[in-house]
């Protein structure tokens, strides 16, 4: 297809098939540059500029079902501005994803090598993460080509890229010259497996309910959770808690000032009991009277709210866990102890010592790695953070006053909850793969590592001297420098992403058209992690915001409610839809992961059940149709493969009624440039589906269109107006009457595929490209050659809705459906039946007449004035419309028809009756 006009010439196969339909298009569309925004750049756009950025999918991942949402969604988007004759931009890449990649690389090593990444050491370890990328990175731009998103490719951008790099390195200069990135030790999420600080998103909260056993990395028994444990400091102060080896950490115990049970320990002290450590009695209105004894002991160096005391009081932080996971700075026989381990020790001595006093089940959240599984610790670190107080601020502003939208509102709570409380951002990472961060220790006299005084940042060692020698007022030769080795939080690049792959800082042409951007779309589950961080930074770097609109899309789950995970064999392939797998194929997907044999067979389990048969070819159209159709489900979506199946059969609906039409038009009809405006009902309906299009997708009303455009095609295009064109059609055909009815007819018939075609194209994009270029053009020479590049319906061109119209036409359809369902009540449906039909018609004679011709009526009513009071005879009545009450007790009804037209059916049976 090298031609710029592409009419396809050869034949419309019999039947529908997605693996024809979606081969070829997508190299084509992309050949064609009509993903590139280039063409309306320029001269200023008076239809105006779209853009948004994709959200960066990991590097290792593969896209499940959730990014096909996103997916879906943002595609739909961006091909209806760009019908719309906008500027449009949708900006691929895809991110480095610090710890997952790494973790990934570092396994692959391992099995295939037998090395750690500590005996290939870091330069060559990057190397091989860099290979690992260069060979496995592009899949899943792959897969975002199959589901036909409609990327500018020669914009894809890696968060590695230098380009992107450099912007990241400078975001980290700017803000640490000006104090909002610094330095200080805090508690983190600590991972003893990956043996790095890990985010808050990293971190699973899983819930018990009282004593469980968990598996924990690095043991071979499974560790108590869930369980109190109380003992006593001395007689009368008796502590408890879950985590008893911390114990070994405690340097005080608190009360609070007003409890009248520890009035006379003001002042004293008590004693550790396995390292002689004298311990204050501290009094702090934290504490909770009513809690248990009312004592509570401190570990400040390894829990959240124990610290705040210790800053407090002054206390002593002794840090008793090193980066493995092993005791230090402890008292003999625990010194060395792996903690879960200890955690057994430190009870039995305190039983042996007497100082043991109860154990019971507490209901208790766990903190987990969701990469290593690993439990997170909380260790007291060095660390670099950003301060969000301000940039928090901001951000809550923003959107109090509106300059930024974000859609559903349900989500404003959550954003100035977040925004409102905000805390210190992490943003340092004891990884090797990622950006490293471009900060430098100073070592002239006697530093702490601690101290921002001896930090300073720059885009070279060179720049960081001559900053430091600047700083300390001493010649470079006297500064010697070591870089920090961790990287930042893959999250800190995410964050200037809008800005960064148009090549901020420098001044570019695109960041001038394309910043800021318009809109940004994701999940509602990272609206903090990302889109918060991006507003933030985006404000703080650049004083704009990065967007205006933010629409957050909800989870997809699956069938039953459950979120998708690798264990219940729920995470599908988008690609697995798209052509169909047979049970088996997924099953040997599970083999493939790292699941051990135990989840494996529980997943295979999960499979059986949900997809006895495997999954049927549904193709990527329908695929992306039901996840748009499912949006209205709210924040969860319970996703059925047999929905997105039935979608499939209405691509065959679309596939037959253009087929059927094709023939009817003939071979050398041609469009007029203004069509008759004769068959006004299913040119009304038409308009109303433009209108119904037009505000689903300026409110992001996903639902609102899918049920438009299914409704029109189905339920009015091919059930009512071509079963009662067919007549007509044939009439002129064999007796040749009505020559300029069928004429007109053939106009109105065009001018709904090509406006129910276009409607289509955001959402459908291969079968209604496939089938558009079936058609004649209206103006062959200056129509566009794609369908991806035609103008979107819009109201001022599909005006003819008319409320009268669709009335009359519902009264009709209501006789109509009220003799088919006589006719089936008295059995006749096989036989010719003569029909009376009297009584006050308030409908347009015309209208009743023409409809009454098509349903093979004797004799007419001769016409009177604008109210037609008559009766007639209806001698065979060929309309099919009723056929709605068979398909409604089909079998399958419930699954395949979109809830929002059933109850549509279910009310229009009740009017009849
Ligand atoms: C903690 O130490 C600081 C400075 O050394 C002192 O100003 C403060 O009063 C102390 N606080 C307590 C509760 O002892
Ligand atoms: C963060 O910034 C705010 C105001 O800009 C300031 O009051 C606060 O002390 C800063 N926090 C830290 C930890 O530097
Ligand atoms: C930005 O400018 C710097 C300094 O002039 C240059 O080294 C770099 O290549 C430029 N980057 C881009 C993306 O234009």
């Amino acid at each position: 297809m090298s031609c710029i006009i592409c009419y396809v010439v050869s034949p419309l196969p019999d039947s529908y098939s997605p693996q024809y339909v979606e081969a070829a298009w997508y190299t084509w569309w992309e050949k064609q540059g009509f993903f590139k925004p280039e063409k309306s750049i320029g001269e200023q756009n008076p239809r105006g500029m779209f853009m948004m950025c994709i959200p960066p999918p990991n590097v290792t991942g593969s896209l499940h079902l959730g990014h096909a949402l996103t997916n879906a969604i943002q595609d739909c988007l961006t091909r209806w501005h760009r019908m719309r004759g906008e500027t449009t931009l949708w900006n691929p890449g895809c991110d480095h994803a610090g710890i997952a990649t790494q973790v990934v690389v570092e396994k692959k090593l391992m099995r295939e090598r037998g090395l750690s990444r500590h005996d290939l050491g870091r330069e060559k370890f990057i190397e091989e993460v860099w290979k690992w990328k260069n060979e496995k990175g592009d899949r899943i731009y792959h897969q975002l080509k199959k589901l036909g998103s409609s990327l500018d490719w020669d914009r894809a951008c890696f968060t590695m890229d230098p380009k992107l790099s450099y912007a990241v390195q400078e975001a980290f200069i700017r803000m640490h010259d000006e104090g909002v990135i610094y330095r200080s030790k805090r508690l983190v999420n600590w991972s003893c497996t990956l043996n790095s600080a890990i985010s808050d998103i990293e971190v699973d909260k899983k819930e018990l309910t009282g004593r469980t056993l968990l598996p924990v990395p690095g043991y071979k028994e499974k560790v108590e959770f869930g369980v109190l444990v109380s003992f006593a400091y001395k007689e009368e102060v008796v502590v408890a808690t879950t985590r008893i080896e911390t114990m070994l950490g405690d340097t005080a115990v608190a009360v609070h000032p007003a409890d009248p049970r520890y009035q006379h320990l003001k002042g004293k002290t008590v004693l550790h009991p396995f390292c002689d450590r004298k311990m204050p009695i501290v009094f702090d209105e934290f504490v909770d009277m009513n809690f248990g004894t009312g004592a509570v002991k401190i570990t400040p160096a390894h829990d959240h709210n124990d610290y705040e005391v210790g800053e407090r009081h002054n206390l002593t932080f002794i840090n008793i866990l090193d980066e493995n996971g092993l005791l230090i700075n402890v008292p003999p026989p625990f010194l060395g102890m792996k903690r879960f381990e200890a955690r057994k020790a430190v009870l039995q001595a305190l039983k042996d010592r007497g100082q043991f006093k109860e154990i019971k089940d507490n209901p208790m959240v766990v903190p987990v790695c969701s990469r290593s599984k690993d439990i997170v610790e909380p260790l007291l670190k060095p660390q670099w953070y950003v301060n969000c107080s301000e940039m928090g601020k901001q951000a809550a502003d923003v959107v109090r006053e509106g300059k930024l939208k974000i859609i559903p509102d349900h989500h404003l709570k959550t954003w100035f909850n977040w925004m409102d409380n905000i805390r210190d951002w992490c943003i340092s990472r004891q990884l090797w793969w990622g950006h490293r961060i471009p900060a430098y220790f100073i070592t002239v006299g006697d530093p702490s590592d601690t101290d921002g005084h001896y930090w300073v940042s720059g885009r070279s060692e060179e720049e960081a001297r001559e900053k430091a020698a600047r700083r300390f007022n001493v010649s470079v030769d006297k500064i010697s420098l070591r870089q920090d080795e961790d990287v930042l939080d893959t999250w800190f690049s995410s964050g200037i992403f809008p800005f960064s792959i148009f090549g901020w800082p420098n001044e570019t042409e695109d960041l001038k058209v394309f910043y800021p951007g318009t809109l940004l779309e994701t999940g509602h589950d990272i609206l903090f992690f990302w889109v918060a961080r991006m507003v933030m930074m985006g404000l703080k770097l650049t004083g704009k915001l990065p967007f205006k609109e933010v629409y957050l899309h909800a989870v997809v789950r699956d069938a039953h409610g459950r979120k998708m995970s690798k264990s219940l064999g729920n995470v599908i392939d988008p690609l697995d839809v798209i052509t169909g797998i047979s049970l088996e194929g997924l099953h040997a997907q599970l083999t493939d992961s790292n699941l051990d044999a135990l989840e494996v067979e529980r997943a295979k389990q999960g499979q059986k059940a949900d997809y006895p048969n495997g999954i049927p070819e549904c193709g990527t159209d329908a695929l992306r149709f039901a996840l748009c159709a499912y949006t209205s489900q709210g924040r969860d979506i319970n996703l059925d493969v047999n929905r997105i199946l039935g979608y499939r059969h209405f691509c065959n609906k679309l596939w037959n009624a253009v087929k059927f039409a094709m023939k009817t038009l003939g071979d050398d009809f041609a469009p007029l440039e203004k069509e008759s405006v004769s068959d006004r009902w299913i040119l009304s309906r038409l308009s109303a589906a433009v209108a119904l299009c037009d505000a689903g997708f300026k409110a992001y009303d996903f639902p609102t269109i899918t049920t438009a455009i299914y409704n029109f095609w189905l339920y009015e295009l091919c059930d009512v107006y071509l079963e009662s064109v067919k007549p007509v059609f044939i009439k002129a055909e064999e007796d040749g009457v009505g020559q300029r009815q069928a004429r007109v007819c053939r106009q109105t018939l065009y001018t709904c595929l090509d406006g129910g075609l276009r409607l289509l194209s955001p959402v459908m994009p291969f079968v209604a490209e496939e089938l558009y270029q079936r058609l004649p053009r209206r103006q062959p020479q200056t129509d566009p050659p794609s369908i991806s590049v035609t103008s979107y319906p819009d109201t001022k061109e599909f005006c003819w809705n008319s409320e009268e119209v669709d009335r009359d036409m519902e009264f009709i359809m209501t006789v109509v459906r009220t003799i088919r369902s006589l006719r089936a009540d008295y059995n006749l449906t096989k036989t010719r039946a003569d029909c009376k039909i009297s009584g006050t018609f308030y409908v347009s004679r015309v209208l009743f007449q023409n409809f009454l011709k098509h349903l093979n009526c004797s004799h007419l009513p001769p016409p009177r004035a604008d109210v037609l009071e008559s009766s007639c005879i209806i001698n065979s009545c060929t309309y099919r419309l009723s056929k709605l009450r068979e398909r409604m007790v089909k079998s399958d009804y419930k699954e395949k028809v979109p809830v929002k037209v059933q109850e549509q059916d279910t009310e229009k049976v009740t009017k009849i009756n």
